[in-house]
């Protein structure tokens, strides 16, 4: 373990976000000497509405892109850290256009790592379990840090690119960088074209939900406020230059996540739709975080997945405000796709 650094001012990229803000509110809730300043583009992923509670010494919000290097340079001087959650973040948009991925997700990075730089600044840059490519569902092997990148999307391929500046811009320039690649999140605020989420504010549409492939995909699943505390031990306790995979044994099939998803909700096993699989749809996804655990001491405090699930689905039911807005142009999306 490194000795403990103590930001007391962040730049969290993306916090407007599904885990950005999660994220914001963990650190707001259980930090108090810290002052965040958010920077977010609000592109359709992101809502001011997820950052509503917070008090105004506590948050700055910068609406801007993290592309626009002169913006950076007058947000960087004030800050001890990054915290880089933005992202284009959907596998099934990256492959309608996967432009804006390489812009955001590779760009953008470059852009705050060159800041960072210039600016002597800590960076933290979240990432995924998706950079490794998958796994079959019969091999009984999990990724691990020294897995080796095979990335099937554009979604992927741009994280993994931006995973690869982070590390060269350790190595080569000394940007104080450490890198965490978590497996799938679920939780409040997710947005509705991710699987749990459409799933449940389909049925609380009155619209099937909808299953991809022969639903035996597997991904492991970890509540968004495990992930929160895991970026907080990386960013406090990591040493620069390292990775940390993220994850709670939390391997589910999809279509057991659908059918835990129509109980609680008093539908049917059967009462959901196959749809078109998803080109390239990688297989199974599954973390090994020993090193996380056993170097920097985090444990998971969401263990009970039905518990989480239900907390989530009551979340959906008592938010419809939030999401409605967003759910007819998304499924509209998905219609176009035949999924
Ligand atoms: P999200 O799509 O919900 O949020 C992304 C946020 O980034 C939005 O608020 C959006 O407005 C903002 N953004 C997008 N482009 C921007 C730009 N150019 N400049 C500034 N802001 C911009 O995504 P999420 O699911 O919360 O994912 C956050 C991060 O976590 C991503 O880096 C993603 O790769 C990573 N991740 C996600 C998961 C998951 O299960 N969702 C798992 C592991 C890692
Ligand atoms: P998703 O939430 O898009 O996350 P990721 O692609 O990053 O894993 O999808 C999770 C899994 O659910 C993935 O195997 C694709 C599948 N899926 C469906 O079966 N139906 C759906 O409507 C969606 C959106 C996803």
């Amino acid at each position: 373990m490194a000795e403990e650094f103590k930001p007391k001012s962040i730049i969290v990229t993306g916090g407007a976000g599904f885990i950005g803000s999660n994220f914001v509110h963990w650190v707001v809730d259980r930090q108090p000497g810290v002052h965040v300043t958010v920077l977010d583009k609000l592109t359709y992923a992101g809502n001011l509405d997820n950052l509503a509670g917070i008090p105004d010494d506590r948050m700055d919000f910068v609406r801007g892109d993290i592309c626009d290097a002169g913006l950076l340079e007058k947000l960087f001087p004030t800050a001890d850290a990054v915290v880089h959650f933005a992202a284009e973040s959907h596998n099934d948009n990256s492959i309608a256009d996967p432009e804006p991925f390489v812009r955001t997700n590779v760009e953008g990075t470059y852009q705050l790592l060159e800041a960072a730089r210039r600016h002597g600044t800590r960076f933290h840059h979240i990432s995924t379990d998706e950079v490794y490519g998958d796994l079959a569902l019969d091999d009984p092997a999990r990724f691990t840090e020294e897995t080796p990148y095979r990335p099937s999307s554009p979604y992927s391929s741009t994280k993994a690119s931006s995973d690869l500046l982070v590390r060269a811009w350790h190595r080569t320039y000394g940007v104080a960088a450490t890198i965490s690649n978590c497996s799938n999140n679920y939780g409040p605020r997710q947005h509705v074209e991710k699987f749990i989420p459409r799933q449940i504010t389909n049925i609380l549409s009155g619209i099937r939900p909808k299953l991809y492939g022969d639903g035996k995909n597997v991904r492991d699943w970890i509540h968004t406020e495990d992930h929160s505390s895991a970026v907080w031990a990386v960013l406090t306790r990591g040493v620069p230059g390292e990775t940390y995979l993220v994850g709670a044994d939390g391997e589910r099939s999809n279509i057991d996540v659908l059918r835990a998803i129509l109980a609680a909700m008093g539908r049917g096993p059967d009462d959901f739709d196959w749809v078109r699989d998803r080109p390239g749809h990688d297989r199974r996804y599954a973390i090994d975080a020993s090193k996380l655990r056993r170097e920097l001491g985090w444990e998971p405090a969401h263990t009970d997945f039905a518990e989480g699930l239900s907390d989530t689905i009551a979340w959906y039911r008592d938010n419809v405000e939030w999401w409605q807005g967003a759910k007819e142009a998304t499924e509209a999306k998905y219609a176009a796709q035949g999924q």
